[in-house]
């Protein structure tokens, strides 16, 4: 068992940033077991048999928050953050994008990339990520590997793309885009670890034959798979989709005839999204990734969360690395703030998102994205023990706080300013695997 007392700070549905004080939370094994006023210490040392030195006290600078889910990466695409963006979507992917993916055929690229972004997200606090390889076999298992040997919880795919893509950077047939993907289920499957799951991942439907997307998704269907792809990013796509599937009612009826739509699957962007695909969204209880950085990195608009939350539509919140610069989850929140208010700005009467509201997007509308929500997303007992030590007072802190800060406004402060200095522990499934505690 372990135990931590202290400040602890998750989201409920009913309380975006719920601050508790003086709470104790136990673990055992990978779960929470309960959490409770500190007061009762004595009696919980009782009831679940835990002794003194299974203890941690936070000190009055630390708390506890969630772990925070990026539901939308592209972790091949590292090589190019914070560089050329300077195109919008489709000249972007060709220009740039796919030549960069194209070098994971050499899985020794795989094995030099990949640990970097794995340990930059576990650093940076994203306990849980969708992760997008590229559609090379070998790669993406390199990718599943290092992702089960630093024990970080994720959903990871091989890219399924053949058309309008170019020829050196596509699958040669269905038949092979199916089996390798079915191969890679089986070497996940083979891991044997319930932290990560294979996700069926058509790029987006200009690049899949619809026939490709059908066939997809009844891979997804026989092994009980999630999907992720790309949904009304851009204008320009949009218009590229209606030119390609003419019989089409919108870009989302595209993946609704191939049968991708579900609780499972996992949408990113939805910028240029109308009523009737949104009404099927929600009908199909499927997620949305919404991803600030890359939708003004790249210029593609402005998502209004808002509208999708006020639908009852899940929403998390992604990086969508490398068309956004930042693999921080922390980025990826203010980034949801700055758009939303840009909208307000352009919109009278628009309630653009808080703080707290982000904060819950980043942690536990992420677990509800990503069809984990039963399992992650906040400190319930019975969850598991997905979670960050953070201190507001680290060596070389990026946070300026004063006597007159609140409880609250310390919080406010990590989550505007704060960075992985801050990060000082990362628990995914109850195992530390980011311990900077000797640094403090
Ligand atoms: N649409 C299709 N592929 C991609 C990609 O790699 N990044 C983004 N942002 N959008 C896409
Ligand atoms: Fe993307």
């Amino acid at each position: 068992m372990k135990v931590f007392v202290g400040t602890i700070v998750h989201s409920t549905w009913e309380e975006p940033m719920n601050i508790l004080q003086n709470t104790a939370l136990g673990v055992h094994d990978s779960e929470i077991v309960f959490i409770e006023a500190a007061q009762r210490l004595e009696d919980l040392k009782t009831k679940y048999s835990f002794i003194d030195s299974d203890i941690t006290y936070l000190t009055s600078s630390q708390f506890m928050m969630p772990g925070m889910v990026d539901t939308h990466i592209h972790a091949s695409q590292f090589p190019n953050n914070g560089i050329k963006l300077d195109l919008s979507l489709l000249d972007w992917l060709n220009t740039y994008t796919f030549p960069t993916e194209a070098m994971f055929s050499d899985v020794k690229v795989a094995q030099c990339v990949y640990p970097k972004v794995v340990e930059r997200l576990l650093k940076n606090g994203t306990t849980t990520a969708a992760y997008y390889a590229t559609l090379h076999l070998e790669a993406s298992k390199v990718l599943a590997q290092v992702v089960h040997d630093r024990g970080q919880r994720a959903l990871i795919g091989k890219v399924n793309m053949m058309v309008n893509c170019p020829e050196y950077y596509r699958e040669s047939s269905i038949t092979e885009s199916v089996s390798e993907t079915e191969d890679f289920i089986f070497f996940i499957k083979k891991l044997q670890t319930p932290l990560i799951k294979p996700v069926i991942t058509p790029r987006f439907a200009v690049a899949c034959s619809l026939d490709q997307m059908k066939q997809l998704g009844q891979l997804a269907k026989k092994h009980d798979c999630h999907i992720q792809t790309h949904l009304c990013e851009t204008q320009a796509e949009v218009t590229w989709i209606q030119e390609l599937f003419p019989w089409s009612k919108s870009y989302t009826d595209v993946y609704d005839t191939a049968g991708l739509l579900g609780a499972k699957t996992i949408m990113a962007h939805c910028v240029w999204i109308e009523e009737q695909e949104l009404k099927r969204l929600k009908e199909c209880n499927t997620g949305v990734a919404h991803c600030p950085n890359s939708n003004i990195s790249i210029r593609s608009g402005h998502c209004d969360v808002r509208q999708l939350i006020c639908r009852g539509i899940k929403v998390g919140l992604a990086t969508d690395c490398s068309g956004g610069y930042s693999s921080s989850m922390l980025d990826s929140l203010r980034r949801a703030l700055d758009v939303s208010k840009s909208l307000s700005i352009q919109r009278q009467n628009y309630q653009f998102l808080t703080l707290p509201e982000v904060f819950r997007l980043a942690t536990l509308g992420g677990a509800q994205v990503v069809n984990m929500e039963d399992r992650i997303g906040n400190f319930e007992i019975g969850k598991e023990f997905d979670s960050l030590l953070i201190d507001f007072e680290v060596p070389r802190s990026p946070l300026d706080i004063f006597d007159k800060d609140t409880l609250e406004d310390k919080i406010h402060k990590f989550l505007y300013n704060g960075d992985d200095r801050n990060i000082v522990q990362v628990y995914v499934a109850g195992r530390c695997v980011i311990n900077n505690k000797n640094c403090t």
